[in-house]
């Protein structure tokens, strides 16, 4: 790992360039793996911020003829205590925002099970890490950051060599998040997360952040030093990252 190659800054006048621009780059990377009778394997987020990623790469595909057959994905992260058929579960997003959209092969997608029982959530944890590694690690991951520094839910305090597991979600992200639930107290306080280290073994990373509320964190992931207490500040060790950013996110940059 080197400091001084990464991470590269990306400024777009809004969301919807920067993500045009990533989705292209998205398309590429697949064309160019299938003509090698390669998958590509995705590492993928949920919340705000990669919403419009998802409906450019789901216009690629029905525009396009992007096919996600030979692709493989991966997320992030799942509440814990939320099954599938729950409304606010990181499964429900995913398939309504991208996969009931696109060819996606089923057995293909990979998403953190928010019903593993704590007892076996270690096990499952080492299975989510062993799959990744069966499909040939993670081409490109797309993450957001969180008002805190997490990326993942690797809140504050995590340290550079986590593994997926099961995590307590901070207060600051729950009322971050309490907008997408009715009532904070709805919101889950566990969730199951890639550890850091999982995300940084991922040969690319896309870090996507819109609007002045991320500016003052990302200045911190970018120039601050590396620290638990900002599990983002690891990707200025990652070798090849790349920041996406609109102009008020990259408002506060030195
Ligand atoms: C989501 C994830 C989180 C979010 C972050 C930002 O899978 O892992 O790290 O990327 O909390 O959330 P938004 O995009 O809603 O601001």
């Amino acid at each position: 790992m080197n400091k001084t190659v990464s991470p590269a800054i990306q400024v777009y006048p809004d969301p919807a360039s920067a993500s045009r621009a990533l989705a292209a780059e998205i398309a590429d990377l697949i064309r160019s793996r299938e003509k090698k009778a390669l998958p590509t394997v995705l590492g993928l987020a949920t919340g705000g911020t990669p919403l419009p990623l998802y409906q450019e790469l789901r216009r690629l595909h029905a525009e396009n003829d992007l096919s996600f057959h030979n692709v493989i994905t991966f997320n992030l992260d799942e509440y814990l205590g939320l099954d599938h058929d729950d409304a606010h579960s990181y499964w429900q997003f995913m398939h309504q925002q991208l996969f009931h959209h696109v060819d996606i092969q089923p057995q293909n997608i990979h998403i953190p099970d928010g019903t593993i029982t704590p007892a076996d959530l270690a096990a499952y944890g080492r299975s989510y890490e062993q799959a990744i590694r069966d499909a040939g690690g993670i081409d490109l991951q797309i993450l957001g950051i969180g008002t805190n520094g997490h990326i993942g839910f690797n809140e504050p305090g995590t340290p550079r060599d986590s593994r997926t597991g099961p995590v307590d979600l901070s207060e600051k992200t729950r009322r971050d998040n309490a907008v997408h639930f009715s009532g904070l107290q709805l919101v889950p306080t566990r969730a199951i997360t890639m550890g850091c280290a999982t995300i940084l073994d991922a040969k690319r990373i896309a870090l996507l952040a819109w609007g002045e509320r991320k500016a003052a964190i990302i200045r911190d992931a970018l120039h601050a030093p590396l620290s638990p207490s900002l599990p983002a500040s690891y990707l200025q060790e990652h070798p090849a990252t790349t920041f996406y950013l609109d102009q008020p996110a990259a408002s506060k940059l030195l």
